[in-house]
């Protein structure tokens, strides 16, 4: 694979757009099938982007080559070097205090100082000499988007960060990530399943499925965003439509869009349920040189 890191340089088809991410024919194996098949993606600074699809679709793939912890797959990456992720799980290291786990791997006579700031910025400076084991789960992952937030990321991973967290929390860091992002604008691929957690903070969703991006739907809603919005609602049933969710099955206002069966089933089955859009078949890969 190549992998770029850094300034990418715009060609001038391209011109206008420079693109913070710009991913092609990437394609992936685990030994099996392609789980990535030849993905090309491109994302505008400081856009936020919302990365939905089934369970085993790829979503947690992409997002590590993204953040280069996936150095095996084919295909051509361009990355900001300024980028940090945030998993489902904290990841604390339970025996540094809070904010050394903030100013991990960072070099200089202020990481206190910068530690500070990015806890006070997530609500955390009361909690910053704490051990991440007497924290809560909120607080857990308000730490770890302060440790990705000191770093000053041009793009920000966000891997179902909010996925092991109660329904209040949850909302609370939503909020959080959306003031987070208006405040330092980095580009943002958020991974989810959950459609109204990408209708309340993304300006663009794009479905992974079979390997690529079978979706990519533009969110043009006013911010701050409403569930009960008829445009909001609208875009909510064609975002379900597009993974193959039949709304009604759900009860429409659930906030868990894409039911555990349906996460659980096989590979074509939210592609073979959605309308207008057929199950295609799966090709060749485009692109499989490793350079
Ligand atoms: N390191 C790995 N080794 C073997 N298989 C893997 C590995 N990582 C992911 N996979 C497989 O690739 C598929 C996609 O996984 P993943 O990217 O985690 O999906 P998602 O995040 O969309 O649920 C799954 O079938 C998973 O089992
Ligand atoms: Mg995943």
């Amino acid at each position: 694979m190549t992998i770029h890191v850094g300034p990418i340089a715009v060609d001038a088809a391209h011109a206008g757009a420079e693109p913070v991410v710009r991913v092609s024919g990437l394609t992936r194996a685990f030994g099996g099938p392609n789980i990535l098949d030849g993905l090309d993606l491109d994302i505008a600074p400081g856009s936020f982007v919302a990365l939905l699809g089934r369970s085993g679709s790829g979503k947690s793939t992409l997002l590590r080559t993204l953040a280069g912890l996936d150095q095996a797959p084919a295909g051509t990456v361009a990355v900001p070097r300024e980028r940090a992720v945030v998993f489902q799980e904290p990841r604390l290291v339970p025996w540094k205090r809070v904010w050394r786990n903030v100013a991990l791997g960072l070099r200089g006579p202020d990481i206190r100082e910068r530690a500070l700031v990015a806890l006070t910025e997530v609500g955390l400076s009361h909690r910053t000499e704490a051990w991440p084991l007497t924290l809560s789960g909120g607080e857990a992952q308000r730490t770890a988007l302060a440790r990705a937030l000191v770093r000053e990321p041009k793009l920000l991973l966000l891997d179902e960060p909010f996925a092991s967290l109660d329904a209040l929390t949850r909302l609370r860091m939503q909020g959080l990530v959306a003031s987070l992002w208006r405040a330092h604008a980095p580009a943002v691929l958020l991974v989810t399943h959950d459609v109204d957690e990408a209708l309340l903070l993304a300006d663009r969703a794009v479905i992974l499925d079979r390997g690529r991006i079978a979706a990519d739907i533009p969110i043009r809603l006013a911010r701050p965003r409403r569930h009960g919005d008829p445009a909001f609602i609208a875009l909510r049933a064609r975002l379900l439509a597009e993974l193959g969710v039949d709304e009604n099955e759900i009860g429409g206002a659930e906030s868990e869009a894409v039911p555990s069966p349906l996460r659980a089933a096989g590979p074509s089955r939210a592609a073979e349920a959605a309308p207008g859009h057929p199950a295609r078949s799966r090709a060749a890969p485009l692109h499989v040189g490793v350079h």
